[in-house]
C-alpha cells in the first residue's frame, strides 16, 4: 500500500476533523488538527492578555511568535495526538466558544499563518499524513495525492457544534454557535491570506444528510482506490 497525503478543508464545524481522525486511524497514518494550532495561538493570546472581546495587539502577537511552541503529543487511550502550547496540553481550553470567538481573527494574520504552515508541512514530509483545516489542500499541501473539501447546511453544523459543547457541560445556546459558525465562515473564506477555498482538485462532500458512518465509507471507499 503506498502513503499518500490526504488534505481535508471545510468550513466550520463540518465534522472533518471527526473524519479525518477515523481516516487515520484506520490507515495508521499521522493525523493534523491545524484548526487545534490556532485555536492554541489564539489562547495563548486570550491568556497574555494580547486578544479579547474587546482588544487585539496585534503587533504584540506578532512580536511573541517566538515564544508560541506547539507540539502534538499521541495519547494512547484516545488514539490520536493532543495539541500541547509550550509543553501544557490544551485539548480542553481551546475548544471553548471564547477561543472560537477570537480565532478567526487569530488566523487572519500572515505572520501566525506563515509559522503554522510552515510547521505543518514538515508533518507532512514523510507522506502518511491526513490533516484537516481551511488551507490545507491550497497551500499547506497544494500537491495532496486526494482533497476532500467538506460541506453541510450552517443550522446542521452549528447543531452538532452545540451538542458537542453541551455534552462538555458548556452552557451556550444555539442561536451564539450558529453565530459564531458563520462569522468564522465569513472571515475564513474572505480573508486576503489563504482564504477559505475548494481546491480545484478537493472532492466535495455534503454530509448535511449523512450521519458519521455514512460519511466515513462515502471518503474511505474512494481513499481505497488511491492507495
Ligand atoms: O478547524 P477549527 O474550526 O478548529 O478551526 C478554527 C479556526 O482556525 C477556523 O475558523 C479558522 O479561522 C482557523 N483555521 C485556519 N486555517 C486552518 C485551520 C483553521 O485559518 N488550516
Amino acid at each position: 500500500m503506498k502513503k499518500i497525503t490526504i488534505a481535508i478543508d471545510g468550513f466550520s464545524s463540518t465534522g472533518k476533523s471527526t473524519i479525518a481522525k477515523e481516516l487515520a486511524k484506520k490507515l495508521k497514518y499521522v493525523y493534523v488538527d491545524s484548526g487545534a494550532m490556532y485555536r492554541a495561538v489564539t489562547y495563548f493570546a486570550m491568556e497574555n492578555n494580547i486578544i479579547s472581546d474587546t482588544f487585539f495587539y496585534k503587533d504584540e502577537l506578532i512580536k511573541k511568535l517566538d515564544d508560541i511552541i506547539l507540539t502534538f503529543k499521541y495519547n494512547v487511550s484516545l488514539g490520536f495526538a493532543e495539541i500541547y502550547l509550550n509543553n501544557l496540553n490544551v485539548e480542553k481550553e481551546i475548544r471553548t466558544l471564547g477561543v472560537s470567538k477570537l480565532v478567526s481573527k487569530v488566523a487572519e494574520i500572515s505572520e501566525v499563518r506563515k509559522k503554522l504552515v510552515e510547521q505543518q508541512k514538515k508533518y507532512g514530509e514523510n507522506k502518511g499524513v491526513v490533516m484537516d483545516g481551511r488551507d490545507i489542500g491550497t497551500v499547506v499541501f497544494p500537491n495532496a495525492e486526494l482533497k476532500f473539501f467538506m460541506n453541510a447546511s450552517a443550522s446542521k453544523r452549528a447543531k452538532r457544534r452545540f451538542d458537542e459543547l453541551i455534552k462538555r457541560g458548556d452552557q451556550v445556546t444555539f442561536e451564539e454557535i450558529l453565530k459564531n459558525v458563520e462569522y468564522r465562515d465569513h472571515i475564513d473564506s474572505t480573508r486576503e491570506d489563504s482564504p477559505l477555498i475548494k481546491a480545484s482538485d478537493a472532492i466535495e462532500i455534503d454530509n448535511s444528510d449523512l450521519n458519521l458512518e455514512q460519511q466515513f465509507k462515502q471518503v474511505y471507499k474512494i481513499v481505497k482506490k488511491r492507495i
